[in-house]
C-alpha cells in the first residue's frame, strides 16, 4: 500500500485566495489510475484552508480560535474536496471521501479507525482525507496539517511507500540555483545546512517525511506538475526527486 499526500501548492494556486489547478488536478488524477496498488490519498488546503486560516489567526496550536473562522475552513476544505474527488470520479477512480474527524479523536488517531482505512485501500476503494480544522476538548480546536496525517497514517499502517506531491522538484539545498537533493540522509544535515529551502510549509513536510522515514518507510518529495514522477517513484524507477531513505532500507 501507499500513501500520497497531494499538496495544497501544486492542486490549488497558492498566489489567489481560492483558486484550483483544474489541470493539474486532472492530469494527476490519470497518472494515479496507473498505479495498481491498494493507495490512500491525503490532500493539503492551499489557497483554500490555508487562506481561511490565516484570516482568522488559526493555527497547529490548540486554542479557543473564533468559531466563524472554524465553520468557514472546514467548509472551504470541503469544497476543494469535492472537487478533487469529482476529478478523480471523472478518471475513473473510485474515491471513498473520509473527513479526518472520521479517525481523530483530539489531536491523536484513533487506531482501529485508521486500520479500517486499510481495509477500504485493500477492497479497491481509495480513501481520500485532507488537512482540516478539527475539534480538539473544551472549546478548543486545532488546524490539523494533511503532512501531520500523512504521519498518523503511516505510523499505524506502515505502507511500502509515502510520496509527498509538490509544486517544486524536491528539496533544494540552495534555493537560488535550485540545486536538488536527491537524497536526505539524517537530520544533522538539515540543522548544520541553513540555506535551504525549508521555511515555512517545507519545514513541516521535511519534518514529517524525516519521522516516517526514521520509523523505516521510504518517501519521496516529487514534482506534480510531472506526475509521471510519481509513477517512477512507485515502480521503483530512477527519478528525479528527493528521497527520505527508510531506516530499514539503508
Ligand atoms: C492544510 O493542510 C489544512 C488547513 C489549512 C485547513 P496542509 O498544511 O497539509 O496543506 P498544504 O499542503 O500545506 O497546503
Amino acid at each position: 500500500m501507499i500513501l500520497i499526500k497531494l499538496g495544497g501548492s501544486i492542486i490549488t494556486n497558492k498566489e489567489k485566495p481560492l483558486s484550483v489547478r483544474r489541470k493539474t488536478i486532472n492530469k494527476l488524477a490519470k497518472s494515479l489510475k496507473k498505479i495498481n496498488e491498494p493507495m490512500i490519498i491525503v490532500h493539503g488546503g492551499g489557497s483554500y484552508g490555508h487562506y481561511w486560516s490565516v484570516k482568522y489567526n488559526m493555527h497547529t496550536k490548540e486554542k479557543k480560535y473564533d468559531l466563524r473562522g472554524v465553520a468557514i475552513v472546514k467548509n472551504s476544505m470541503i469544497e476543494l474536496n469535492k472537487i478533487i474527488l469529482d476529478s478523480l470520479l471523472k478518471n475513473k477512480l473510485n474515491p471513498y471521501c473520509l473527513p479526518p474527524t472520521d479517525f481523530m479523536s483530539g489531536n491523536k488517531p484513533i487506531s482501529k479507525k485508521v486500520k479500517e482505512i486499510e481495509k477500504i485501500a485493500k477492497s479497491g476503494l481509495i480513501p481520500v482525507t485532507y488537512g482540516d480544522a478539527l475539534w480538539y476538548g473544551q472549546k478548543k480546536t486545532y488546524i490539523l496539517s494533511g503532512d501531520k496525517v500523512m504521519t498518523h497514517l503511516a505510523k499505524i499502517l506502515r505502507p511500502r511507500l509515502c510520496i509527498f506531491v509538490l509544486n517544486e522538484d524536491g528539496l533544494y539545498s540552495d534555493l537560488k540555483s535550485k540545486k536538488l537533493i536527491y537524497e536526505l540522509r539524517d537530520k544533522r544535515y538539515l540543522i548544520s545546512e541553513n540555506k535551504m529551502d525549508v521555511t515555512g510549509g517545507m519545514t513541516r513536510k521535511v519534518e514529517e517525511a524525516l519521522k516516517i522515514s526514521k520509523i523505516g518507510m521510504n518517501v519521496f518529495f516529487v514534482n506534480g506538475n510531472k506526475p509521471e514522477r510519481i509513477l517512477k517513484a512507485v515502480r521503483n524507477r530512477k527519478f528525479k526527486g528527493t528521497l527520505f531513505r527508510g531506516k530499514r532500507n539503508v
